[in-house]
């Protein structure tokens, strides 16, 4: 199994994610570049990460007509990201938009295509905001519905929050990659995560990757939280 662990760059400088990153590399799968260290840092973060060598998943949550998201996707997809996420909620035109155009950038640059991951809804949504936005008030109903449309548009990965992480992997095709925030280890402060898992328990729940910030970052030494974690994962 290659290493499934994410590590979130959610520090507010670009100097401190290349030191983060350098430091917890060997230990790590990928490094997630959220809205805010890329609105920041722009796509040269992207850059000079991929530069280490270390994989790239890029979280900007394009949500826009089909058209716009394509583009947004193949610019992406030519900064070599490996993974990147939509809002499922722009509907399967969209989606399809950004799948065909992963598929077709990648494919015109002689790369694999990035992992184009659909968000369903957001885990600060309860039936009340949903409510309030015109949808039915039953947040697990509106993540089954959207996973099953991204499946049907093509989409070959979900982000999924270990709330729902069981229950949608036994609708889904086992082909599908699920990865998985919200993670912390018995030890570990949960912050503002209001439902974890560890990581042992989200891969045993069907996750392919676990994306993990203030655990690692945020702990004294990085580098050791990082391989403890792993420890967890290829224990028997
Ligand atoms: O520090 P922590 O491990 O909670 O970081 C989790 C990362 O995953 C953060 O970058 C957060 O924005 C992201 N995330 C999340 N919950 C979701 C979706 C994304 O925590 N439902």
């Amino acid at each position: 199994m290659s290493n499934p662990i994410i590590v979130a760059l959610d520090v507010p400088s670009v100097e401190k994610a290349l030191a983060l990153a350098e430091q917890v590399a060997p230990a790590v799968g990928a490094f997630k570049i959220g809205s805010e260290l890329f609105t920041s840092g722009g796509p040269d973060i992207v850059r000079r990460i991929r530069a280490t060598g270390a994989s790239v998943f890029l979280d900007l949550k394009f949500h826009d007509i089909p058209n716009t998201v394509a583009k947004s996707v193949a610019a992406a997809t030519r900064l070599d990201v490996q993974m990147l996420t939509i809002h499922t909620s722009g509907g399967p035109e969209m989606m399809r938009a950004a799948e065909a155009s992963a598929q077709e950038t990648a494919s015109s640059l002689g790369r694999p295509a990035p992992l184009v991951l659909g968000v369903t809804v957001l885990t600060s949504m309860d039936g009340n905001e949903l409510a309030a936005v015109g949808l039915p008030p039953n947040p697990g109903k509106q993540v089954e519905r959207l996973a099953a449309l991204a499946v049907s548009a093509g989409l070959r990965g979900l982000v999924c929050s270990p709330l729902e992480l069981a229950a949608v992997r036994q609708l889904l095709p086992a082909t599908m990659q699920l990865v998985t925030p919200g993670i912390r280890g018995p030890g570990d402060a949960a912050g503002d995560q209001k439902r974890t898992l560890s990581a042992p328990e989200a891969m045993a729940a069907g996750a392919s990757w676990l994306v993990i910030g203030r655990p690692i970052y945020a702990a004294e030494n990085p580098r050791a939280a990082a391989e403890k974690i792993l420890a967890t994962l290829s224990a028997p």
